[in-house]
């Protein structure tokens, strides 16, 4: 049976979720094109690191899904828009567990080992490869191009509720006052 709302930790784990994705994307885009630096290096550390980070939050937004359940879509909306709702958030887990997997098998094959937070090193599956390397670029960087057009698609859903159907689907993810932990 649906939750009656999302709670507080849902609701963080939503925003922190979205803040980690939009600055990955962004620095991912930015440190591409520099020249080989120390500040280049430093900063593909910072996006293993953030990026291993969005992996984590990931699994715990699984592990709050096992206990519990969100709040039903809203009545009012037919069955093709929450068909297509629950495809859409379907595809947004889809490339948030794929664009971090595939960033971290790039860095192995280009012979990066990502150690978390310079403290923990994950291990590398596959061997230094460079054409593995590079394939695993172009899917790192398509899989993003994919997970930047469902939140493009998902924010524009949103906007839809708020402003046209003017339900409370924006409201219930942003309002910790009717949340409950
Ligand atoms: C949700 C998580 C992530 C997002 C949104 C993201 C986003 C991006 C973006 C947009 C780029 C630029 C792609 C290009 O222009 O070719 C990029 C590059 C890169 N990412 Fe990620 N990334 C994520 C996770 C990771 C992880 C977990 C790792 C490694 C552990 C990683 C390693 C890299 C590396 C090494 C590059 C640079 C590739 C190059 O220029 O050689 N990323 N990322």
């Amino acid at each position: 049976m649906p939750g009656a709302h999302y709670t507080r930790t849902a609701i963080v784990l939503h925003w922190l979720m979205a803040a980690l994705l939009v600055a990955l994307f962004c620095l991912g885009t930015y440190m591409h094109d520099l020249p080989l630096s120390p500040q280049k290096l430093r900063l593909y550390a910072w996006h293993k690191w953030a990026g291993v980070s969005a992996f984590f939050l990931v699994l715990a937004r699984f592990a709050w899904l096992l206990a519990h359940r969100p709040p039903a879509l809203p009545a009012s909306m037919s069955g093709w828009q929450a068909a297509s709702a629950r495809v859409l958030h379907l595809m947004l887990y889809v490339f948030m567990i794929a664009v971090p997997l595939s960033g971290w098998l790039m860095s192995s094959a280009k012979g990066f080992q990502t150690v978390y937070f310079g403290v923990m090193p994950l291990p590398d599956v596959v061997q230094k490869n460079k054409e593995l390397g590079d394939l695993l670029q172009t899917v790192h960087f398509s899989l993003n191009l994919c997970l930047a057009a469902s939140v493009v698609v998902h924010v524009a859903a949103v906007v839809k509720h708020r402003l046209l159907d003017r339900d409370d689907v924006f409201q219930r993810m942003l309002s910790v006052r009717v949340a409950k932990r």
